[in-house]
């Protein structure tokens, strides 16, 4: 059953349907977009929003400053969505300022089920008056219901770049460590921001892609559908697509769907590994 009270019709920007890879991507409104979904199709949707900062995403604008109130609203009506696009068991994360991510929760708690703040350290922000400076982003992680799908990531233990030895101490657990490697917890302090002009694609705001690898490895799997609805760079459909997933994704400037889509084009024709 759909539950959309009126049907939308879309312009879709790109399709891609290559061996076992579908895609499209949508140059629209993201609340719009996701309102076009049936229930329950899919396995993974990340929100990366503007941050409500007055940031110009393009098109000279300025878009994105909204009263507090109305903004806060408007991230509720698109988590309303995305519950009822999730699969059961799907998983939502959402990437947002800690000050913001706490007026969400409330809403996110009542219809999804919680797994973790993950505290993501990104150390390009400043301190401002009466408070301490800022390192980290919320990732927020929820499914509907239990996940029904969950992959822990291992990481390699961290060596000296000097001296080649373990920072830290692993006393009788190294051999354990260095055979299986470490758990990933909840603190992600080991991306970094993507600022430099050789891995850059776009001018700002585009999230690591280790990041978005990780997202996928926790709660993707191979031809299940991954929906961002504010797509940027691209580079979480890249990384649902290198693990086997579709994607339908959107971003409301011409430019990065123009960017989006060469990107995925240049991943089919190079051949896309499959991960998971
Ligand atoms: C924070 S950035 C996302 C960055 C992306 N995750 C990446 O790694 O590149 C937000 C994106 O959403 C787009 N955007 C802003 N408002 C939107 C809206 N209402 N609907 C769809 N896209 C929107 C902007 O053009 C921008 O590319």
């Amino acid at each position: 059953m759909n539950n959309q009270s009126d049907s939308v019709e879309f312009e879709i920007y790109s399709k891609f349907d290559h061996e076992n890879v579908r895609g499209e991507i949508h140059l629209d409104d993201a609340y719009k977009f996701l309102r076009k979904f049936e229930d329950d199709v899919a396995g993974i949707i990340f929100l990366d929003p503007p941050f409500n900062l007055g940031k110009d995403y393009g098109n000279g604008k300025k878009q994105d400053r909204k009263p507090r109130g109305e903004y806060i609203s408007w991230l509720n009506t698109l988590i309303t969505e995305s519950e009822r696009v999730l699969k059961p068991g799907g998983a939502l994360y959402i990437y947002h300022l800690p000050s913001v991510a706490t007026q969400i929760t409330g809403l996110l708690n009542e219809l999804l089920q919680f797994r973790h703040w993950i505290a993501v350290s990104m150390k390009n922000t400043f301190v401002r008056g009466q408070w301490l400076y800022p390192a980290h982003y919320a990732l927020l992680y929820y499914t509907k219901g239990a996940p029904s799908h969950f992959n822990r990531p291992k990481l390699n233990p961290i060596k000296c770049k000097h001296c080649n030895s373990y920072i830290k101490d692993y006393g009788g657990y190294k051999k354990i460590i260095e055979r299986n490697g470490i758990n990933l917890s909840d603190i992600w302090d080991d991306l970094s921001p993507v600022r430099h002009n050789s891995t850059k694609t776009r001018s700002a705001n585009e999230l690591p892609v280790k990041l978005l690898e990780r997202i996928v490895t926790i709660s993707g799997t191979v031809g299940e559908l991954y929906i961002d609805p504010f797509a940027g760079s691209g580079n979480g459909i890249l990384a649902a697509l290198k693990a086997g997933m579709h994607f339908s994704a959107c971003d409301n400037e011409e430019q990065y769907c123009f960017l989006i889509s060469e990107r995925i084009q240049e991943e089919l024709e190079e051949g896309v590994g499959i991960s998971l």
